[in-house]
């Protein structure tokens, strides 16, 4: 049988990925591909309950703790789920994964994006996703669209707008050393362009 497809999401928060994620999972069923999609930090209990700890804003959690709590989080997502899923064939959709880390941990809490690479080559055993989808929008966009939202914002959420400009620049630079894995889609188009963008994008794969 076939190796499934691991697909995944990234973006600044606010920038559309849980709800292209959802679209995207849709679409690629209606194609009877099976398709699964997960989140992270999340998707299994374990890294759902290191999830909880890394976003409570009543606690002090150091960058290289933050870096190391994903990665574990992420260790267990792909041991517990991702592996299997993709040996059984399964197409795999995550909303966010080690790219995150590269641009929240790496990047903009200055840990570098080698070190941080480094211990998610560890964390995943090396597993790479054959396609990456990056929802670009500006920071202040981003910001606007989760205070639409009406949430309270979680520790992460809190940051100061340059934390998250800083993100997205990251996230480009990352796009530009990889054009053939990480394909940008403009976010600020509506969901229907998005979907449409994304299919294109993935479209040799599905
Ligand atoms: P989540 O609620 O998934 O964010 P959103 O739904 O807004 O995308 O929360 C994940 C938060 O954790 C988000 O602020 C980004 C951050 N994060 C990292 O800093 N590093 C990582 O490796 C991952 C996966 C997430």
């Amino acid at each position: 049988m076939a190796r499934g497809r691991l697909i995944t999401i990234e973006g600044i928060d606010g920038a559309g990925k849980t709800t292209l994620a959802r679209a995207l999972a849709e679409a690629i069923a209606a194609r009877e591909t099976a398709v699964e999609l997960l989140r992270e930090p999340g998707g299994v209990e374990t890294s759902e309950r290191i999830r909880a700890l890394v976003k409570d804003p009543a606690l002090a959690v150091s960058p290289r703790a933050e870096a190391l709590l994903y990665a574990a989080a992420r260790a267990q997502l792909v041991h517990e789920r991702v592996e299997p899923l993709l040996d059984a064939g399964t197409c795999v959709l995550l909303d966010r994964y080690v790219d995150s880390s590269l641009a929240y941990q790496g990047a903009a809490r200055g840990l570098g994006v080698e070190a941080v690479r480094e211990i998610n080559r560890f964390a995943t055993g090396r597993l790479e996703p054959d396609r990456t989808l990056l929802l670009r929008i500006s920071a202040a966009d981003g910001r606007a669209r989760q205070a639409d939202r009406g949430e309270l914002p979680d520790r992460l959420e809190q940051e100061h707008e340059s934390f998250f400009a800083e993100i997205a620049t990251a996230y480009d630079e990352l796009a530009a050393a990889e054009p053939e894995r990480i394909r940008v889609l403009d976010a600020s188009a509506t969901p229907a362009r998005v979907l449409f963008d994304a299919l294109e994008q993935i479209a040799d794969l599905i």
